[in-house]
């Protein structure tokens, strides 16, 4: 293991009806309080009208800025940005999935710079402060609920990039499956695959001796693999929403990833595909982390056959380790196929006319991947074999 540090100061309060604790949790940081949302499905479940009860009740002053896109856009953090500085914002409530949470952050600490929060994203600046921010999730998928991190995309630029900073992390995150019934199959899917990818995110590394962090990984892999499947044929199963949503917050809350560095070149290939064509970011991770997997076998082989083995319970029997790698590699595909994930950007009607761009934006921060550093080439090659 590496040496670490660990730090995650966000309250998690989860559970059936734990809305009500906004009571107590927003007057701790302010009275004016900016209601960030996406593009409604809010108001359509009911859940916007429980949330402005409350907040009234308390007597917080409400400002709004719904409209958050999925694969959030700069524009809009730059509007938010704009209306905590001329309203004199005090804290801001995210309520929405990880688009409307990761553009809540970037105007948080926005709200704080006196430049442009592009530059946050782009590295070019650090925040040094930001104002608190509240979160109520509801969808399970990127983590962004317990951890520091927001993924931010510039339209005019076709670029879409990760950034972090402690001052981001929720000061408290309100989790109520309730509140994921009516998250469609489709998004279900893509968060299931998120969540799954980001645990494979972490499971490939270089560090040696990590071997409860390695059980912690399986068995979040193993509960979403036993759950998916009968979650998508029943959407508002409290049980199934409940194990899916605790998998995805610990599947990106830092609990299973100390002492090593994850790799993350899929998450920065996926989020090229984004920035230019605009689909979901769990759509593209399943068309590509079993690509890049394959790929990258021969890297440490040993890791594959644990994870065929101890996950995909595939018999090594007489098989090298490549071989029973490469037979958990398909068991995933398989997987994600049996519960309607897409499989090839064709699914998205994306050929090579733009393979440039796609190399370029995923190369842009200097190689993606840690587990294995890729080139252009790798970038490409598995782009081309994702067609
Ligand atoms: O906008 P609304 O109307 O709310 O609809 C959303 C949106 O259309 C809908 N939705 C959300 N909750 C719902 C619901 N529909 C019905 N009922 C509900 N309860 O779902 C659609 C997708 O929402 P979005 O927030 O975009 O999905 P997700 O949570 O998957 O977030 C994806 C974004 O997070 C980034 C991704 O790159 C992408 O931009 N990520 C953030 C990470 C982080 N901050 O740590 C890590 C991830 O790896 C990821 O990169
Ligand atoms: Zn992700």
């Amino acid at each position: 293991m590496r040496n670490f540090e660990f730090y995650n100061p966000t309250k998690l309060i989860f559970g059936k009806g734990q809305v009500e604790k906004l009571r107590y949790e927003v007057p701790k940081y302010g009275k004016k309080v900016l209601l960030v949302y996406g593009g409604g499905s809010i108001k359509r479940n009911g859940l916007y009208d429980q949330v402005v009860k409350i907040l009234k009740e308390i007597g917080s002053e409400i400002f709004e800025l719904p409209g958050v896109e999925p694969n959030p856009r700069i524009s809009t953090v730059r509007k938010g940005v704009d209306l905590c500085k001329s309203e004199g914002i005090e804290f801001l409530l995210a309520v929405g999935g990880g688009s409307v949470i990761d553009c809540t952050k970037a105007i948080a600490a926005g709200a704080k710079y006196d430049g442009d929060p592009w530059d946050f994203v782009t590295k070019k600046a650090f925040p040094s402060d930001a104002l608190p921010l509240g979160t109520i999730l509801t969808l399970a998928a990127t983590g962004s609920e317990m951890n520091a991190g927001s993924v931010i995309t510039n339209w005019e630029t076709n670029e879409k990039y990760g950034w972090g900073s402690e001052h981001v992390y929720p000061k408290f995150s309100i989790l109520d499956p309730v509140n994921t019934f009516t998250v469609p199959k489709d998004q279900t899917v893509y968060g299931i695959v998120d969540i799954m990818a980001h645990v494979f995110e972490h499971y490939f590394h270089l560090d040696e001796n990590t071997p409860l962090q390695d059980r912690w990984c399986e068995s979040i892999l193993q509960t979403v693999i036993e759950t998916a499947p009968k979650l998508i044929e029943d959407l508002e199963n409290y049980e199934y929403r409940e194990t899916i949503l605790y998998c995805g917050t610990m599947a990106l809350n830092g609990m299973v990833s100390m002492g090593f560095e994850g790799d993350w070149g899929t998450h920065d290939i996926e989020h090229s595909v984004s920035a230019i064509y605009d689909i979901p970011h769990g759509g593209g991770l399943a068309i590509l982390f079993p690509n890049w997997m394959k790929h990258n076998l021969s890297v440490k082989p040993e890791r594959f056959k644990q994870l065929a083995i101890r996950v995909f319970g595939v018999d090594a029997t007489g098989k090298t380790d490549e071989e029973v790698g490469l037979e958990g590699i398909h068991k995933l595909r398989e997987f994600w196929n049996s519960i309607g994930a897409p499989s090839r950007l064709a699914d998205y009607g994306i050929d090579d006319q733009k393979m440039d761009m796609l190399v370029d934006r995923a190369m842009r921060e200097g190689g993606p991947g840690v587990f294995k550093k890729l080139t252009a080439e790798d970038v490409e090659a598995i782009y081309r074999a994702s067609l």
